[in-house]
């Protein structure tokens, strides 16, 4: 049996087992969707503080089975443009980050002094980077177990007071404007509920002529004439977004315009779905062997949730909904001029007029009939 066959096998498995174990959680915790419907009917500050502690509380109980399992990185792995490289999975995982900051033009010829890791997990790629480079770097997240692994982690491995992590959010930072020499996000503006916020604030610690890089879990671009995904694409991110926390998706177009839009030039973005497509795969066998699936059942039922819907990653790649993007710019200087910004601002979408949007489809509830808060509904796309 060829192994793409016994990839398909164990997928369908593990959603077969999905199935059967959903029920069982149902059973003891309330359904996700019932538990967000509330939400949707709450107003934004509340759905916002909500998001949170579910971020925080799904990365308190899982970021410990994925280090055990995976090690300090908490990202896809990179095997190569067409993602053809066979290599040791936790390698592809360094990879992606020397390829990221390669990508966007970051070198050791001016290396970054000062770095701010935005939605930093336990720290993986904040090392790597202070490795490589040299220089010191803060990073943030909303998991308070993260943050404390984080520092135990770079005080074994040796960087002292160099880098430090913290719990703060990423849509209000901490930091004063004109911080950092590079800013980096490695897979958390998905969790990212207003990712205009979200870029600003990117920008806004930046240093004028320091760089902003951006990995994130998108949506495809609509193409012309689309206002919207088709349903059953909606359905599918629906799905995601509810094992893991997402408030709505973009595309890796909205986050050029939200680029271009704060102040950053020369913007720069790129499509990795290939090149990351034997990660998933890797990880559903790697949760497989009996060890890690005992690990996976005790870590508890939002661990759980998020293992089962990894299929429907691999299948959204698959069909073109889901896009691994990358954006990158440097932050504009004082009187740099005008026409330096990237001249070629993709079609707008709904990032900033998501009420301009039809709803997204739902069950007809009264609390989902309810207007969306803020203009955004956790766990749908817009
Ligand atoms: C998939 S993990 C990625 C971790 C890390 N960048 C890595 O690649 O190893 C997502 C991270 O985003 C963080 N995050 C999500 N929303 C955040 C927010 N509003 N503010 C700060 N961090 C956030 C989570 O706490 C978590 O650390």
């Amino acid at each position: 049996m060829c192994r793409m066959t016994i990839l398909l096998l164990i997928a369908a498995s593990v959603e077969a087992f999905g199935a059967t174990l959903r029920g069982q959680l149902r059973r003891i915790a309330p359904a996700p969707r019932a538990a967000l419907e509330a939400v949707v009917a709450t107003p934004a500050a509340d759905v916002d503080a909500s998001l949170k502690k579910g971020i925080a509380s799904f990365y308190d109980a899982s970021s410990g089975v994925w280090e055990t399992v995976w090690g300090e990185h908490m990202h896809h792995g990179y095997y190569g443009l067409e993602g053809g490289e066979r290599k040791d999975h936790q390698q592809a995982q360094v990879d992606m980050v020397d390829e990221a900051l390669a990508w966007a033009g970051v070198d050791s010829g001016v290396p970054p002094v000062r770095v701010l890791d935005v939605g930093c997990g336990i720290g993986g790629s904040s090392r790597h980077i202070a490795r490589t480079y040299g220089g010191s770097g803060v990073g943030i997240t909303l998991s308070p177990v993260q943050a404390a692994r984080a520092n135990a982690l770079s005080q074994a491995q040796g960087f002292g007071d160099r880098l430090q992590f913290t719990v703060a959010d990423a849509l209000q930072m901490p930091f004063p404007d004109n911080s950092f020499d590079l800013v980096w996000s490695m897979e958390s503006g998905e969790h990212m509920p207003d990712k205009q916020k979200f870029v600003s604030e990117l920008v806004r610690v930046c240093k004028p002529g320091g760089r902003v890089i951006v990995v994130a879990w998108c949506h495809r671009d609509l193409a012309a004439g689309e206002t919207t995904l088709r349903p059953s694409e909606e359905r599918l991110l629906d799905r995601i977004s509810r094992a893991y926390y997402l408030p709505r998706w973009c595309s890796g177009a909205d986050y050029v315009r939200l680029a271009c839009t704060h102040g950053l030039r020369n913007v720069v973005t790129a499509d990795w779905t290939k090149s990351v497509r034997r990660f998933w795969p890797a990880v559903i066998l790697s949760a497989l062997r009996p060890r890690n699936l005992w690990r996976l059942f005790r870590s508890g039922e939002a661990t759980l949730r998020g293992a089962l819907v990894m299929p429907l990653m691999i299948h959204g790649q698959k069909r073109g909904t889901i896009k691994f993007a990358l954006m990158s710019g440097v932050k504009a200087k004082p009187g740099d001029p005008r026409d330096d910004l990237s001249p070629v601002l993709p079609p707008p979408a709904a990032v900033a007029e998501p009420e301009s949007k039809p709803p997204s489809p739902k069950p007809a509830t009264s609390s989902s009939a309810s207007p969306s808060p803020n203009g955004f509904v956790w766990g749908n796309t817009y």
